[in-house]
């Protein structure tokens, strides 16, 4: 089946495809959990330390030295053509329930101290037809029992709180499983947060190269974060189901390369949808980042992009790869400035930069260096704040 995906010369025949794949009855499948299934998301933002990592489905996060503030959630998986979104609401000491986030979308007090007493998890449009999603909290420090479908995760307004979740999608009628995933999800992986990490990035693409840049990458483990420019995406579907497979993170470079800092509130809102929209419509989720064009991200931008609950991400070390086109030049550029935490701008669009890909990974895996997506080194080193600026993760 992914063999065949990746051979998909255009959005077209995928989604034709798909749409096909969406009408087959549900038994009619392989019983066994494919790897192209739709799974949950989801991260905690933590008082005092910010946000977890994106955690995989049926993971439990929580922690016992802090509490939740703010959750969100998302999917993977999700088959192009059936339609619906993830859903939930969280109830906040004080305040009561939030009312209704989707796909993402901060629910709590990001920042806050307020605890959450329970959340409430759910499905709509056609993917509540075909599966459940499954809650569960930490309270006191002992695990509630499953609750599904938009039931509460626990007692509201008995003055106690959450201190973890667990979130799981499994097909109508069946049950999530009961040990913890231990596979490698996006964002998932085991890292040692004490070596040293640097997110590679790879900025205006999809374009010819991403494959030869995965490849050297795969050889040693590492992963990249692809600012994507979305009205390029339809051309490369292959390539961006890919990164997204093999645990890269999808990351937005607005619809059309606009410097955003000259576009109304509406029109940055707009652009960044767009290209999550043709993200989305690949991979089953928008992107989890966004690195606005040239850098700039004035007037309108940081604003709007944080109300969308991004930051816009920017770089410690700036190849200039677009520039030289000469892999020697952008080999030495990183290997002479490299340190823990930096954010190393390319683009995937030159062959000269692929060419510097796999001739640098192998040194910086030499030297000790984990290559990590930028959600992943934020979540090693505090997490991220939206609407904050960043250049690096110290
Ligand atoms: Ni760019």
């Amino acid at each position: 089946m992914k063999g065949f995906l990746r051979r998909c010369f255009g959005v077209l025949l995928c989604a034709v495809m798909a749409l096909g794949m969406a009408n087959v009855s549900p038994d009619m499948r392989d019983p066994v959990r494919a790897e192209e299934d739709l799974r949950a998301i989801f991260a905690m933002d933590f008082h005092g330390s910010g946000w977890s990592s994106w955690s995989p489905d049926n993971r439990r996060v929580y922690r016992t030295t802090s509490w939740p503030v703010a959750m969100k959630v998302g999917l993977e998986g999700q088959q192009v053509g059936m339609t619906g979104t993830v859903q939930y609401e969280a109830f906040i000491t004080g305040t009561g329930w939030t009312g209704m986030r989707e796909n993402t979308q901060v629910c709590g007090t990001e920042g806050g101290s307020a605890t959450i007493e329970a959340v409430k998890v759910w499905l709509n449009g056609d993917l509540q037809q075909h599966y459940d999603i499954y809650t569960m909290s930490m309270v006191k420090g002992q695990w509630n029992h499953w609750v599904k479908n938009g039931e509460a995760t626990n007692e509201t307004g008995a003055g106690t709180h959450i201190d973890g979740l667990r979130i799981a999608v499994v097909r109508k009628g069946g049950t999530p499983a009961e040990n913890e995933e231990t596979g490698t999800t996006f964002a998932g992986r085991t890292l040692n947060s004490g070596h040293p990490m640097v997110a590679l990035t790879f900025d205006d693409g999809p374009g010819p190269y991403e494959g030869r840049i995965m490849d050297a990458l795969d050889k040693v483990g590492g992963k990249a974060t692809w600012f994507l420019v979305g009205n390029l995406v339809s051309s490369y579907p292959s390539y961006v189901k890919r990164m997204a497979d093999s645990g890269h993170e999808v990351g937005n470079h607005s619809w059309k390369h606009e410097n955003l800092s000259k576009l109304s509130a509406d029109g940055v809102r707009n652009s960044i949808l767009k290209c999550n929209n043709a993200i989305q419509a690949v991979i089953g989720r928008p992107a989890t980042v966004v690195r606005p064009p040239y850098g700039a991200c004035g007037g309108n931008c940081t604003s709007t992009l944080s109300g969308m609950g991004y930051s816009p991400i920017l770089w410690s070390i700036d190849t200039l790869d677009w520039k030289t086109r000469n892999a020697s030049s952008t080999v030495n550029e990183i290997l002479s400035k490299v340190k823990d935490g930096d954010i190393i701008l390319m683009h995937s669009i030159y062959a000269q930069s692929a060419e510097a890909v796999e001739r640098v990974v192998p040194e910086l895996a030499k030297r000790g260096f984990q290559l990590v997506t930028v959600s992943e080194l934020a979540a090693a080193r505090g997490g991220m704040t939206p609407g904050k600026r960043y250049g690096a993760f110290r």
